[in-house]
């Protein structure tokens, strides 16, 4: 098979890695790429946003499957275009993917579905913003209507940061709404779910650390390091979430004649009255994909075809290692604010050489005058294996520390607390 990812990031280095190590793919490639990928796979500039771009690049290389990494290529409808071209694809349509382009739709398919979330109000004017602020009460969870990389949502006791955040999102967001509800309180799980649209397959819960800083202090980010298995969830978690959250939720995208067909990330907290719904994702989650995939047996290639082809049904049963995964994010200076870049990586050969089970997932890099350089806000995503969290933590971290950024930071409690 031959396999074509788009984007760039660390995520796709974890598709990519776990693409290559799969005998049925023959011939991997990604546009565009980073210089970690280009290690495992073919890269090709490419405009990801482009749907005709892609679909030609697809049709040039004879891909039998695309697989299309980030949100914003699948709201724009890449993979509609690529579909269009008859090739096979790994990704929503522009309208399922809305369950994460919108999150006023998100709120409306999770109403008809039953899917427990928190309440919410949208709110189009900075009147109708003060009074969903008032009605709730703090802490304030103000979050834009449109997509801003993880760093949209606001969650603040501070009633004038609340209403600053809504104003922009007001002023600046597209279609200038702001989504204001209900703080859930409790621990946040990362579930993912692989599905055609009808069949749904779950994988295994991780756990992000979606704030900047030690503690879970500063401001949101992407994400900065990640874990899994969740050895104090219950173990009834992932039967729940499918019952009450996944299976309703395509079923209803199904319903409406638009079909959720890829990957279904439900961000979920775990209160103490029930699970909630956070946020939905129509994509693969960036750094929870760095470890669920460390831990997934089964060759990825032909799960993400039977996915794409509308042939889950048929699938056996996923097979998972009982070792568990950590992930840490090592950070451009000033991230999650506008990065520095171009500062050379060293290490990079190091944990290559001594580090068995660790290795560097490249996120912003390129190569500049035959040096590895960061190129993004993100920039490693250094990952590691282990019997248990902790032997996987500490590997991590032995990671990281044989490796050096300038300017760069990285949390240091990553899974600590597990
Ligand atoms: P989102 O982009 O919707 O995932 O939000 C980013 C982060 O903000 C989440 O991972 C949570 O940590 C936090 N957050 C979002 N919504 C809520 C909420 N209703 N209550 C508490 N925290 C929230
Ligand atoms: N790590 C959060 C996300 O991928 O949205």
């Amino acid at each position: 098979m031959k396999v074509l990812v788009i984007g760039g990031g660390a995520r796709e280095h974890a598709l990519c890695r776990s693409l290559s190590l799969d005998p049925d793919v023959t011939s991997l490639h990604c546009a565009p790429g980073n210089a970690g990928i280009a290690e495992v796979a073919e890269l090709h500039p490419v405009d990801a946003l482009d749907g005709a771009a892609v679909a030609d690049l697809a049709g040039s290389l004879g891909a039998d499957l695309v697989v299309v990494g980030p949100e914003a290529p699948l709201v724009a409808g890449v993979a509609d275009a690529v579909r269009d071209r008859g090739i096979d694809c790994f990704g929503p349509s522009r309208q399922a993917a809305a369950l994460e382009g919108s999150k006023a739709f998100a709120k409306d398919v999770m109403a008809a579905a039953g899917v427990p979330t928190a309440r919410s109000y949208v709110c189009a004017t900075p009147q109708e913003a003060d009074a969903a602020l008032d009605a709730f009460g703090a802490p304030y969870v103000v979050k834009d209507d449109g997509l801003a990389a993880g760093k949209g949502v606001v969650v603040t006791s501070d009633l004038d940061a609340a209403r600053a955040h809504a104003l922009a999102c007001i002023g600046a967001g597209t279609g200038g709404r702001v989504v204001i509800e209900e703080y859930l309180d409790g621990p946040e799980v990362s579930l993912f779910a692989v599905t055609d649209g009808e069949t749904v397959v779950p994988l295994q819960p991780a756990q992000d650390f979606k704030r900047a800083l030690d503690g879970d202090e500063g401001p949101n980010t992407g994400g900065m390091g990640a874990y899994s298995p969740l050895p104090w969830a219950d173990p009834g978690l992932v039967a729940e979430v499918e019952r009450t959250v996944l299976r309703p939720t395509v079923d209803e995208l199904r319903r409406r004649g638009t079909p959720f067909a890829g990957l279904l990330y439900a961000g979920l907290a775990i209160t103490s009255r029930g699970v909630r719904v956070i946020e939905f994702n129509a994509r693969f989650g960036d750094p929870e994909t760095q470890v669920v995939l460390a831990r997934l047996r089964t060759p990825l290639a032909g799960l993400l075809r039977a996915a794409a082809t509308g042939q889950l049904a048929d699938f056996p049963e996923l097979r998972w290692s009982d070792d568990a995964a950590v992930t840490v994010v090592i950070a451009s200076h000033n991230y999650p604010g506008a990065p520095r870049t171009g500062d050379p990586i060293g290490g990079l050969a190091d944990v290559a050489e001594k580090d068995e089970h660790a290795y560097v997932l490249h996120a912003g890099t390129r190569i500049a005058d035959g040096q590895v350089v960061s190129a993004g806000g993100r920039v490693l995503s250094v990952t590691a294996t282990g019997e248990d969290v902790a032997t996987a933590r500490e590997r991590a971290y032995r990671a990281v520390d044989r490796l050096s950024l300038d300017g760069a930071h990285h949390r240091t409690d990553i899974a600590a607390a597990i």
